[in-house]
């Protein structure tokens, strides 16, 4: 198969210098890459800006906002099977980026926020034959939350998380299924996490 797959966070300028993003290690994502290469998968690695190296063998395509994303990924999915959704968007962009850099003034700053587009949501309501995998952040209500995000992104699965994932190797899943029903649980280190959830996606969706 052909699977893309999303990483690392994206980020959303301020002005030329600075911008609003979260601290998205990339792991998660990179690990899944790798343990697709190994079971014979072509990848198609799209990822915001992290430390680490990308798994060598795949397609690369490095990204930075959220609309950077949402383009490549619009391009590249109708050449996949599926696509596994690691990736931290950043939900919030400012609403105008100041051209240069905004200068001290002594008083407080108000910036206004509006939200950027939701990707998978997007990849979701046009999937047709092809097969979609979140990630769902959660601090409260996880079950709950990652239900909702499944039936509003369109997802066949998703893989819930809690927010202590984000720039740990190690991880903590469930996989829950259309049918609000938790169909797998892993834990472990993030490598280890993904070659399990590689091999649980195979059977699940990708057959
Ligand atoms: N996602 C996306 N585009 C966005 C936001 C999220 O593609 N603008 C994807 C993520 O890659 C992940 C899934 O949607 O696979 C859920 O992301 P998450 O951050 O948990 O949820 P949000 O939809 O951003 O909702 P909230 O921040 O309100 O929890």
């Amino acid at each position: 198969m052909r699977i893309l797959i999303t990483a690392g966070p994206t980020r959303e300028y301020i002005d030329d210098v600075r911008f609003l993003s979260n601290a998205s290690s990339g792991q998660m994502g990179y690990a899944l890459t790798s343990a697709a290469m190994r079971h014979g998968h072509e990848v198609v690695l799209v990822t915001g800006p992290v430390d680490i190296p990308p798994p060598a063998g795949c397609e690369l395509h490095r990204v930075e906002t959220t609309d950077d994303l949402r383009q490549e990924c619009q391009k590249l999915f109708p050449q996949c099977d599926g696509v596994i959704a690691t990736a931290a968007v950043c939900d919030y962009r400012p609403e105008k980026r100041i051209t240069g850099k905004i200068t001290k003034t002594g008083h407080p700053v108000t910036l206004s926020l509006v939200e950027t587009s939701d990707v998978l949501a997007e990849l979701g309501a046009e999937k047709g034959s092809r097969w979609v995998v979140g990630f769902a952040l959660e601090s409260q209500d996880p079950r709950k939350n990652a239900m909702r995000k499944l039936r509003m992104k369109n997802c066949d699965l998703i893989v819930l998380n809690d927010t202590s994932a984000i720039s740990s190797t190690h991880n903590s899943v469930e996989v829950l299924s259309p049918q609000a029903e938790v169909i797998a649980s892993f834990s472990g280190p993030k490598t280890e996490i993904a070659d399990q959830l590689l091999t649980f996606i195979q059977t699940q969706v990708a057959t």
